[in-house]
């Protein structure tokens, strides 16, 4: 299996759509109660490129099989010291050491950063082992703080000082 991490290329995004929609569209892991549209998804990726927030891609076999990505925190600018963790492995290629790698290199990136957090919903105990793996502490919960397939949704804040 050769698999690479790489920064993301625009010819990924359709892919890194795709296995993000999949998450929004079948699981609470993602609070979006609507799929994102492909204009919206160019839209974010040109917007982390011009901003330099890095965007990584796994890449088995010149397929994409998951992808990371640091944004904006809050769009407030005294949080421009911290970014917001993303990742996503597909189905079928989890459980491998996938997300670590992606976790790993963009952490790797991130060093103009201070804090790095992860938003992470309370069911999603895969996203909660990988970050802990990573370094990342659980600072708090907020109870039921979203609403999406007819539950309220519990979220755990973890984050890790650079
Ligand atoms: C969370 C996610 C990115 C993990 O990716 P992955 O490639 O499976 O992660 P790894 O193989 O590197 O495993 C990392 C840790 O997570 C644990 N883990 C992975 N899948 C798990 C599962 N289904 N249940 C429990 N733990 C799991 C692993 O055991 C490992 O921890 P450990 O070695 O200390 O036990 C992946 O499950 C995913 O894409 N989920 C859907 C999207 C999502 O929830 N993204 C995060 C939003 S906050």
């Amino acid at each position: 299996m050769d698999l690479r991490i790489r920064t993301a290329l625009r010819t990924d995004v359709p892919k890194i759509n795709e296995i993000l929609n999949y998450a929004i569209e079948n699981t609470n892991y993602n609070l979006n109660l609507n799929a994102r549209s492909s204009e919206d998804a160019y839209a974010w990726f040109d917007s982390h490129v011009k901003e330099d927030y890095p965007v990584v891609t796994a890449v088995i076999d010149s397929q994409v099989v998951g992808w990371a990505s640091l944004s904006h925190f809050r769009a407030y600018s005294g949080y421009d010291t911290t970014a917001e963790v993303s990742v996503y492995v597909e189905r079928g290629f989890r459980h491998k050491g996938i997300g670590t790698m992606l976790l790993t290199e963009l952490e790797r990136r991130a060093k103009r950063f201070h804090m790095l957090i992860a938003v992470i919903t309370d069911n999603n105990t895969a996203s909660l082992s990988l970050h802990s793996r990573c370094g990342f502490i659980p600072v708090c919960t907020l109870r039921e703080i979203a609403f999406k397939n007819k539950e309220y949704i519990s979220i755990t804040l973890m984050n890790k000082k650079l």
